[in-house]
């Protein structure tokens, strides 16, 4: 099973409590992490696109660097890992977009793909006056079909002439082209997402569900098959996951306990408006699923919590899945968890059986974190 990092682009990753480690999100950060990974044999790194933050006590994701820019950095520091940015469509040209990913091409010698969004976040693009409306809701999908058809003929021959009602290209053009062929993510739950998908994406990913249920995200593997089934094209399942890890069971639930309790009740709030806000994309959104209560203070992303022992035997459990080629893993404290993933995880999971370990290295617990911060 392949294994990436979902890297905190975002203050204080992906939890929203006042009990996790605050932190900012720097270039030295995201670089300790990356290399770690980068070390300890992980296949990927991936960051998000966030233009506008949840506020509450701990401002969540008010802070966020810009995702392109950070993987370029990021290319040129690292050598083996392979790295993905996502494009902000709305915001975003097509032409422009192949461009960037054909100079972090040519940065990272063929290490570079793509996460495609449509956006579901009306604030991130009404506060630059680029959200097109909420019917946009509806019609996201098609809007990035068009896109991608745009990138996909600019990387394959260097031209286009695409015609469409959101794009109209006229010999338009991209040179150098990359020289790895460009792998596309889309992260599309809802049935138009998924569509799009199974046309033209080369993995789907989803978030987990639940606590301690690593296979509790089967039905979103088998909306996938299904959705392949009809075009016949191979594009397989990554799962979100967040790891708590600790020596023991106990220790491991004790922290999580603890950012449960402190969980940052306004950002959680304004979440769920947002969620809210999109009526048009069927009732199985993860946008949705992100605000329920039951996990509000992670986003819900499926969290797997226990010793070192447990969690890989989770993990190996998540490589069970029917379609399911990786995971994209959070962390509640990034540069310690990865470290402990590499140390301790990796070496007891059947599924990551020969990819070599390194030289054993000490991490002090929390300092790199301040130190960035
Ligand atoms: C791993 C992962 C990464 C995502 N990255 C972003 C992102 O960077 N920016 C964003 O606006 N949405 C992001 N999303 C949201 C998805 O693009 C998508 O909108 C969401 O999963 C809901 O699916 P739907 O669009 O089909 O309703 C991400 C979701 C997942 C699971």
């Amino acid at each position: 099973m392949k294994v990436g990092v979902f890297i905190p682009i975002g203050n204080n990753g992906w939890l929203l409590s006042e009990n996790a480690p605050q932190y900012q999100p720097s270039f030295a950060l995201n670089k300790q992490i990356t290399l770690s990974a980068e070390r300890y044999g992980m296949d990927f790194a991936l960051s998000m696109i966030k233009l506008r933050g949840f506020g509450g006590k701990t401002e969540f994701w008010d802070h966020n660097l810009e995702s392109f820019t950070l993987m370029a950095g990021l290319a040129a520091v690292t050598s083996k890992i392979k790295l993905f940015a996502t494009a902000a469509s709305l915001v975003m040209p097509p032409a422009i977009v192949a461009r960037m990913a054909s100079t972090i091409d040519s940065i990272s010698n063929g290490r570079f793909g793509l996460n495609l969004v449509t956006g579901w976040q009306r604030p991130e693009y009404a506060q630059m006056g680029m959200w097109p409306g909420d019917q946009f809701f509806g019609t996201r999908y098609q809007y990035l079909s068009e896109y991608i058809q745009v990138l996909r003929d600019l990387w394959g021959t260097g031209q286009s002439d695409f015609k469409g009602e959101h794009f109209k290209m006229d010999d338009c053009r991209l040179s150098p082209r990359p020289q790895a062929d460009m792998k596309v993510i889309c992260a599309g739950q809802s049935d138009a997402g998924m569509a799009f998908s199974a046309q033209y994406a080369d993995y789907n990913f989803c978030f987990g569900k639940g606590v301690n249920t690593p296979t509790a995200f089967k039905p979103a593997a088998d909306k996938l098959i299904e959705a392949t089934a009809k075009t016949g094209r191979t594009v397989t399942t990554y799962v979100l996951m967040m790891v708590i890890a600790a020596e023991t069971d106990e220790a491991a639930r004790a922290k999580w306990e603890h950012y449960k309790a402190g969980a940052d009740q306004e950002a959680i709030r304004w979440l769920g408006e947002q969620g809210a806000a999109d009526t048009k994309s069927g009732a199985d959104t993860n946008v949705r699923q992100m605000a329920d209560p039951t996990s509000a203070v992670n986003i819900n992303m499926g969290t797997l919590v226990g010793s070192f022992a447990s969690v890989a035997r989770m993990l190996d459990e998540v490589a069970t899945v029917p379609g399911t080629e990786g995971v994209l893993l959070t962390f509640d404290d990034f540069v310690q968890g990865v470290h402990d993933f590499g140390e301790h995880i990796q070496p007891l999971m059947a599924s990551r059986a020969g990819v070599e370990s390194p030289v054993p290295t000490r991490v002090p617990s929390h300092a790199p974190l301040q130190e960035a911060a």
